[in-house]
């Protein structure tokens, strides 16, 4: 695992120029993404590259990691509208090569999402950031290294942490469904984010090495091709 410090801009920057680079030699290139705070930078450095002329994501195909259940993309917290108003409709991507696990899946398999990953040809690079928990897409503390896209009870401190976004804490979904840890590994590159003082403590936990389910992002240390993107602040401990 390569840990890189940067300012939160040149994070972004960094990250932007692997992407640009992907998509320009590759002919059906593959992202996954994440929603949050943390990747927005990101977001607004590709919309201007785009708009810059530098790229295109025509070819593009995408995959999200996450969605709460209940939520349709109409809701103005589900994270297929959030993908939409930061990047989607920024960017000459066609919506219908993006997506977004079924947050109001009923007796569909949630394993369809891992087969529409696979058909596409697998994620190129995958986006991730990371909960102050250690959580990786939604994948809580104990979640099973095995697992592929399921749906997850989430954890009291990440209803917490995501009650920002919502009117009050009775708000927040209780379950969300999530690509799971194997599904995350199968991706060809990994880079993760983390950005800020409140995620020092998980990052100090994260550099040392050891393999736990109590931190699922432990998991990547097994991965060969993982970059961990960090600034001063979260860096700082
Ligand atoms: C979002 C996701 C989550 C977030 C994590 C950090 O799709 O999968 O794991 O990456 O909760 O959220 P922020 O970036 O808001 O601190």
């Amino acid at each position: 695992m390569k840990y890189v410090v940067l300012n939160k801009d040149d994070i972004a920057k960094d990250i932007a120029d692997r992407i640009v680079s992907l998509i320009k030699t590759k002919e059906k290139p593959v992202l996954g993404l994440a929603t949050g705070s943390t990747p927005l930078p990101l977001y607004e450095e590709l919309i201007k590259r785009y708009k810059e002329g530098e790229v295109s994501f025509k070819n593009v195909k995408t995959f999200n990691l996450d969605e709460y259940i209940g939520l349709d993309e109409l809701n103005d917290q589900s994270y297929r509208y959030f993908m939409n108003h930061n990047l989607f409709s920024h960017i000459d991507i066609d919506l219908n090569n993006t997506y977004v696990p079924n947050g109001l899946i009923k007796d569909e398999d949630p394993l369809y999402y891992d087969k529409m990953i696979k058909e596409a040809g697998g994620i190129d690079i995958q986006v991730l950031g990371i909960g102050t928990d250690g959580h990786i897409a939604f994948n809580e503390p104990g979640a099973s290294f095995d697992s592929l896209t399921h749906i997850e009870a989430l954890k009291e401190s990440t209803i917490k942490d995501n009650s920002r976004f919502f009117a009050s804490i009775d708000d927040v979904p209780r379950y969300a469904i999530t690509m799971g840890l194997k599904s995350i590994m199968n991706a060809r590159e990994i880079v993760l984010i983390a950005t800020g003082k409140a995620k020092a403590k998980v990052i100090s936990e994260l550099k040392k090495g050891i393999i736990s389910n109590d931190l699922p992002a432990s998991i990547l240390n097994k991965h060969n091709n993982v970059t961990i993107y960090v600034d001063e602040e979260a860096n700082s401990l």
